[in-house]
């Protein structure tokens, strides 16, 4: 048993990037406490049981960056394949592809428009409004991308998404919809994108194999702070507003139930993700994961497949997706208000801070609060705030 120098609550890439930047860089002694039974937070993949095909536990996960620090670092974990995401979209009993672009667009519209000539007709479509403020989600929407793609590929899906008709819902939620007047559909625009070559779970337990570094799992910080808190350094990753114990209300978030089905096929629809943006499928999409590793030939003779249903999180939900109101950003601004009190807690990651981050993100914001706060005060000895 060591003595920790650092203790890190969550074990999700935001808290392995600061225990092995410590440990590695620091030389320090770090204590990572993780309450699921795995580590890795939610980018955790694992073996699906029936098909051997690698399966992302809590949704499909894309890794893309544009940030070459981040690019190199993770790099030093794992490499990459030359993966590159593309979705379709299933709407009105044809397939499409995503984003919205000029193949999508000539296909919805039977027609053969040249760049110009799709910016011209989306353009007038879009001025539906006659230059009067969007009111609601619904007009945002129209005042994108016009009513016609707005209604087929927008509406029920949003609607799903926020189990909310969407003109009860705020215009803020899109600032934009971005539609390509060129055929290219690739998802990301990043200078560097793929997928773990031996899979996520490989990658992020090697950022914890080090000497220096412990992962205790199964542990919930709560029952242990007393023996941590005032008495080690904390970098803490989980809820900010659990740790205050809700004292100033509860955060809203939306989660995401996944309904695992083995099929009897050794593909079911030929792309990683179809999206189902009509309102007679209660998904909004189904991840093939096969095809996020092509180069794997994995021999299975079926496949296996997440429906996905979107949905407000309850208290014992995961929360995957800030909800973001108004009464959550004022009481953001409360909890933010303590956190900075708290001495000796750093609070970090997409649960620490409510914020939904991306891998890049949760990465590169861990590792620019171990270069400006964590070594300036292990190094020379600044305090922790
Ligand atoms: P997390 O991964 O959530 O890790 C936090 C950890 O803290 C968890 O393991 C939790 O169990 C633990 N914890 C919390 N409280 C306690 C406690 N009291 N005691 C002990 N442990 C505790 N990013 C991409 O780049 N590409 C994608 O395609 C992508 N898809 C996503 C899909 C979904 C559905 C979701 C929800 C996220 C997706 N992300 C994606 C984001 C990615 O998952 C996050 O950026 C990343 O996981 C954030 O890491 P984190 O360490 O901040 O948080
Ligand atoms: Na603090």
């Amino acid at each position: 048993d060591l003595a920790p120098d650092l203790v890190v609550v969550g074990a999700g890439f935001f808290g392995l990037t600061i225990a092995e930047r410590c440990a590695a860089e620091l030389d320090l002694k770090v204590l990572v406490l993780e309450r699921r039974e795995h580590l890795g937070g939610n980018a955790w993949s694992e073996a699906d049981p029936d098909t051997g095909i690698e399966v992302h536990k809590y949704g499909a996960h894309l890794f893309h960056t544009s940030n070459a620090k981040v690019w190199e670092y993770v790099n030093r974990f794992t490499d990459f394949t030359g993966y590159q995401h593309r979705v379709y979209s299933q709407h009105g009993g044809e397939v499409y592809p995503l984003p919205i672009n000029l193949g999508t667009i000539n296909q919805f519209f039977r027609s053969a428009h040249s760049p110009a000539q799709a910016r011209e007709l989306i353009a007038e479509q879009a001025s539906e409004l006659g230059g009067k403020e969007p009111e609601n989600f619904v007009e945002k929407g129209v005042s994108l991308i016009g009513r016609p793609l707005y209604e087929a590929f927008i509406a029920h899906y949003t609607a799903k998404q926020w189990q909310t008709d969407p003109e009860k819902l705020s215009a803020d939620i899109i600032t934009r919809l971005p539609v390509r007047y060129t055929y290219d559909n690739r998802y990301f625009n990043d200078t560097y994108e793929g997928l773990p070559v031996d899979g996520y779970a490989a990658w992020l337990e090697r950022m914890a194999d080090h000497p220096n570094i412990e992962v205790r799992t199964g542990v919930d910080f709560r029952e242990h702070r007393e023996e941590y808190v005032g008495r080690v350094p904390v970098v803490y990753t989980g809820p900010v507003d659990e740790y205050f114990d809700h004292d100033e209300g509860r955060l809203s978030w939306r989660t995401v139930d996944f309904e695992r089905e083995v099929v009897d096929t050794p593909d079911f629809q030929g792309c990683p993700v179809m999206n189902y943006p009509d309102a007679d499928a209660p998904y909004t999409r189904i991840i093939e994961f096969r095809h996020f590793h092509p180069e794997r030939d994995y021999d299975s003779e079926q496949t296996v497949i997440f429906k996905e249903f979107s949905r407000f999180a309850e208290d014992t939900d995961e929360p995957y997706y800030p909800v973001n109101t108004p009464e959550d950003r004022a009481m953001l601004m409360r909890y933010r208000d303590r956190a900075k009190a708290e001495d000796n807690v750093l609070f970090g990651g997409r649960l620490g801070t409510y914020k939904y981050l991306d891998m890049h993100m949760a990465i590169g914001s861990a590792l620019s609060m171990f270069e400006n706060k964590l070594r300036p005060h292990f190094a020379d000895g600044e305090a922790l705030t």
